[in-house]
């Protein structure tokens, strides 16, 4: 009798833990948003690309202004920074979540994927670029231009050596461009001493495309396409991960035909010149709201 009753209790811990473990699963439909999230407001330009692209998906996007520029952070902050965003992301029930961040993409992708699980479908910004590129006909010798922590973590050279051994990868560090862009400083003569500086490096001498390998780059794409006179390929990821976005979500029946609901931008740390710069990112109506994560009294 004693084992039977053994059993029953048994039985009975399993089912209350597998309810619970039901009701900690939120069911994802069609109509639950898509996180977006950078290190500030560079990740505006993949928010943008889908927008366009999918323009009945609810957005949240989340700009960690208070920790940027993550490119010069310890790997370990980028990924415990990248797994908190990614927790709020899923507590406002978004189905996908994009790291619409290089830094954070090259640094924290796995451990971001690994927490969050079944719950949502993690995307990073450098798997579409890469496969997209890989396949590129014409390319022999591509360069890589994105923020130290990116470069440093060598990224896009070990996954597009797995997928095209014959292209040829050179990677350069270009640290200033994020802050710069972030300042609001593009289309002017400063802006064009240091990208030229930069393009001009040895390093990255003879390639034949280049790869923006940050996502606030969109930014200074015109500058950087003046400087090669048209010659090479430029590679922006906005466009690709927007496409990646839709086939995922088609895959996985995931994609909204009704009506988008408000979208949501958040950073966690407040300023006016964000306000101002959000409207060169992001082309559809955007107001910023103050959310600081990891004082959370917002
Ligand atoms: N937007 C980030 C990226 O794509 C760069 C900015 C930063 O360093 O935080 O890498």
């Amino acid at each position: 009798m004693d084992g039977f009753f053994c059993f029953v209790t048994l039985l009975s811990d399993k089912v209350i833990n597998l309810v619970a473990q039901m009701k900690k699963q939120k069911i994802l439909t069609k109509t639950n948003p898509i996180g977006i999230f950078d290190s500030g407001i560079g990740g505006l330009t993949v928010a943008d690309a889908i927008h366009r692209l999918l323009p009945s998906e609810t957005l949240i996007y989340f700009g960690d202004t208070a920790h940027l520029p993550y490119g010069d952070k310890a790997p370990e902050s980028i990924q415990s920074y990248s797994i908190r965003i990614a927790d709020y992301l899923l507590d406002q029930g978004c189905k996908m979540i994009v790291i619409a961040c290089n830094t954070a993409s090259s640094i924290a992708y796995e451990a971001v994927k690994k927490h969050v699980g079944s719950r949502a479908t993690v995307i990073d910004v450098i798997n579409p670029v890469v496969a997209e590129v890989s396949s590129m006909k014409k390319i022999k010798h591509i360069g890589v231009i994105g923020t130290r922590a990116t470069i440093r973590s060598n990224a896009y050279a070990i996954r597009i050596e797995q997928q095209n051994p014959n292209l040829k990868v050179s990677s350069l560090a270009t640290p200033l461009l994020a802050p710069m862009i972030e300042e609001g400083f593009f289309n002017n003569k400063i802006s064009r001493t240091i990208i030229n500086s930069y393009l001009s490096r040895p390093k990255i001498k003879k390639i034949d495309a280049l790869i923006l390998a940050c996502t606030h780059y969109p930014l200074i794409k015109a500058e950087i396409i003046e400087y090669y006179k048209k010659n090479i390929n430029i590679v922006d990821s906005a466009d690709i991960v927007a496409r990646f976005v839709r086939e995922s979500l088609a895959s996985k029946d995931l994609l909204n035909s009704g009506k988008a609901r408000n979208h949501k931008f958040y950073i966690s740390d407040y300023t006016k010149s964000f306000e101002q710069s959000t409207k060169i990112f992001f082309k559809g109506k955007l107001k910023l709201e103050h959310k600081n994560l990891w004082n959370d009294t917002h």
